[in-house]
């Protein structure tokens, strides 16, 4: 198989971490599918090179991942690469939500659209992967999934964490066919998602890392993209650190 037909989906890809790297998978001549909610990922998609194409959907609502999948698999008969980026981190005035004040729904929510939207396109995509016996999923964790962390809210970090364990066993059940499966988790990346911490979290967060800075979405980018590539194909099951130095396990 040529590197230059694989079929990359993104989800969360309007903004942040899943524009970068839909525009690496796009800069490298695959055909990328650009997956959000908001409708202004169609616009992004049309400017990027590749003919990298656009799925305006909620990756919350289960018949709506049903119903991208179900395009991705008419449109290219293929999905290669897998990129559960989407997800949300509500804050309560810029920081974190107690336990005791989160809303069951918010909780609700906040599965739905960052863990388990994550099973459902396994679930479609890893027969579309065992069928061409090669398959890359590469699932955003967090580093609040890693470890206890200033800004990461209950839901939030239970998520994160869960996306570990989870891509543990996707590792496990994808490699009889090639399929690998592995979690970057993130520290502090510039994006809308950080934007809404207070300036006080955001100024002590970046003293606290040891590289000095927040990262930049396309940090995270490389390093998906290197376990999507086929420079990866020994690596299942791992969790990529990407966070500057703040949690060195
Ligand atoms: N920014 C950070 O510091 C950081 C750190 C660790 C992990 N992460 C993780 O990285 C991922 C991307 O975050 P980001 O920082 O780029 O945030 P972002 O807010 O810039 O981008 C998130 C994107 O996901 C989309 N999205 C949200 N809910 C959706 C839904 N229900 N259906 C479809 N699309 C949806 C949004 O529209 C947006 O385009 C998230 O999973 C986040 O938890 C971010």
């Amino acid at each position: 198989m040529t590197q230059d037909i694989r079929v990359a989906l993104v989800t969360g890809a309007a903004s942040g971490i899943g524009l970068a790297t839909a525009r690496h998978f796009a800069r490298q001549g695959l055909r990328t599918v650009l997956l959000d909610r908001s409708p202004q990922v169609e616009a992004i998609a049309r400017e990027l090179p590749s003919g990298a194409t656009a799925l305006v959907a909620d990756v919350g609502r289960s018949e709506e991942v049903h119903a991208a999948m179900a395009q991705v698999e008419a449109r290219f008969g293929r999905c290669d690469i897998l990129v559960n980026n989407a997800g949300i981190h509500p804050k309560k005035d810029g920081g974190k939500w107690k336990i005791e004040e989160i809303p069951l729904a918010q909780w609700n929510e906040v599965l739905a659209i960052n863990l388990t939207s994550a099973f459902l396109f396994c679930q479609l995509a890893l027969p579309l992967m065992r069928a061409q016996r090669w398959g890359r999923i590469v699932n955003v964790s967090s580093r609040g999934g890693r470890t206890v962390s200033p800004v990461a809210s209950a839901h939030y970090a239970a998520t994160k964490a869960g996306m570990i364990g989870f891509t543990r066993i996707a590792a496990l059940e994808g490699a009889p066919d090639h399929i690998t499966a592995n979690c970057v988790a993130p520290g502090p990346i510039h994006s809308a998602m950080t934007a809404g911490s207070s300036p006080e979290i955001r100024a002590a967060f970046e003293k606290a890392v040891p590289l000095g800075r927040y990262g930049d979405p396309a940090d995270i980018a490389a390093t998906v993209g290197f376990l999507a590539s086929d420079a990866a194909g020994f690596i299942t099951g791992a969790v990529f650190d990407v966070n500057g130095g703040t949690f060195m396990p």
